[in-house]
């Protein structure tokens, strides 16, 4: 399933959404992730615990977000999902050389939807597959492209 116009309006329309979800989707504060995420993000590695309230990890969060509403909507247009070359190139080697696994990326989807979906309440259940569909298309690209430059 893909996003309707009716749906991608929709996306368009939350984008205040944005400040209430970034906390919640710092990946990191995940207990699955955290000890993992610490050691990968640079500017974590010398403070202690994981800080709740970093503005980097929101700043990561919002990244994330961003790319997969776009590619939600890459997804009405075109049918799949579709990220510029030197983009992915980037984004491989960042996430390579900072440790990022596959199954990080599974912590981060269900933060990612679980805070989506607390933000947007009933509009949830029309959006859902969508959401999902762009995630995964958006990451299965990222990976593929780690193992490429691995
Ligand atoms: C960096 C996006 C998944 C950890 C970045 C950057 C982007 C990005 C755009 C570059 C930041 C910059 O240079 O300004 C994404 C997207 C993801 C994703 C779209 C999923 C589809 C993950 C996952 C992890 C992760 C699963 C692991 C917890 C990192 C780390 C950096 C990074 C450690 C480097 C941050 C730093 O030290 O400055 N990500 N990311 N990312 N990402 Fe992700």
């Amino acid at each position: 399933m893909v996003f309707t116009e009716k749906q991608e309006a929709l996306v368009k329309e939350s984008w205040e959404i944005l400040k209430e979800i970034s906390q919640k989707i710092a990946c990191v504060s995940s207990p699955q992730i955290a000890p993992a995420a610490k050691g990968m993000f640079s500017f974590l590695r010398d403070s202690d615990g994981i800080p709740q309230n970093n503005p980097k990890l929101k700043a990561h969060a919002v990244k994330v977000f961003k790319m997969t509403c776009e590619s939600a909507i890459q997804l009405r247009e075109k049918g799949k999902v579709t990220v510029a070359d030197t983009t992915l190139k980037y984004l491989g080697s960042v996430h390579l050389k900072n440790g990022v696994l596959d199954p990080h990326f599974e912590v981060v989807k269900e933060a990612l939807l679980r805070a989506i979906k607390e933000a947007v309440g009933e509009k949830w259940r029309d959006m859902n597959c969508a959401w999902v569909e762009a995630y995964d298309q958006l990451a299965a690209a990222i990976k593929a492209e780690m193992k490429e430059e691995a």
